[in-house]
């Protein structure tokens, strides 16, 4: 798509009218976002309809490794969920009309909240690899913005609020049954950083700052089309890694994808709990 082209309503509504065909009466109540390594979540559906992006009209197609390319949607503990596994980033080359595409479709289908996950960087030197953080807040400080162009007031207003994108009531929540599995979240704000290169020690100081506590290449842009439609947010962030400088380390895209898997099995349990009760 050309970056100066946007979405009309009725495009989404193509998409979500394909999406209703496959689901076949099947109703999402929430969709789940999973990011690098993460994707394991997804053995977590009962009785399972797979939905490869591929099929569905105006859907843009994720080339990033550890991001499969599907919805799936199913019950997970009594909820029915639709998973995307796999989404778009920026650094692919998606605008962000693209890449907040998927959670416009979900609001047509009825959806009304979203759980999205990512794995970034820690900025905050108190973190350590292998932490879950719960994302209290974010700063995009970049140009790109899915609500740019005319507003489609079906979804939400022109001049949206952002005072509470992400719901603190689902933050408590789920900082319980996580704590309860024996994992405490850490909180913070998540920087959002285009990539596709990991960032600069110095960029990095930059970052702290301004007051970033974890670093990410996705998750605002479909933050921001969901605060826009209202939905209620629960926002996870995996610290794969330290971020560049933090350590003397140097970063790897592979080790990123491996730490997110390592705490893949715990956090999917963590998040059924939560779907369960919330
Ligand atoms: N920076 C940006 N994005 C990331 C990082 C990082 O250090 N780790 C995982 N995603």
């Amino acid at each position: 798509m050309n970056k100066n082209q946007y979405y009309t309503y009725h495009d989404y509504e193509k998409s979500a009218d394909f999406m209703r065909s496959r689901l076949k009466g099947y109703k999402p109540e929430l969709l789940v976002i999973l990011g690098s390594g993460l994707g394991d979540m997804a053995a977590l559906a009962e009785n399972a309809t797979y939905i490869p992006y591929e099929e569905i009209p105006n859907f843009a197609v994720s080339t990033a490794p550890g991001h499969a390319g599907r919805f799936i949607a199913g019950t997970i503990n009594g909820k029915s969920v639709l998973m995307m596994q796999g989404r778009l980033h920026l650094y692919e080359g998606w605008t962000p009309f693209e890449v907040a595409y998927p959670v416009r479709v979900a609001k047509i289908l009825g959806i009304n909240s979203m759980i999205i996950t990512n794995a970034s960087g820690g900025v905050n030197s108190s973190f350590k690899a292998g932490d879950v953080m719960i994302i209290d807040d974010f700063i995009r400080l970049c140009l790109e913005n899915p609500l740019i162009g005319r507003n489609i007031d079906e979804f939400g207003e022109r001049f949206c609020d952002m005072t509470y994108v992400f719901d603190k009531e689902y933050a408590s929540l789920f900082e319980k049954v996580a704590i309860a599995r024996g994992v405490t979240p850490k909180h913070g704000i998540y920087y959002f950083a285009s990539g596709p290169m990991y960032e600069t020690p110095a960029e990095i100081r930059a970052i702290r700052a301004l007051g970033g506590d974890a670093v990410g290449m996705s998750t605002v842009h479909e933050c921001i089309a969901a605060a826009h439609t209202g939905m209620r947010i629960l926002g996870i962030s995996v610290i794969t890694n330290m971020a560049a400088g933090v350590t003397d380390e140097k970063l790897s895209g592979d080790e990123v994808i491996e730490a997110g898997k390592r705490i893949s099995e715990k956090l999917s349990a963590i998040m059924a709990d939560f779907i369960g009760k919330m």
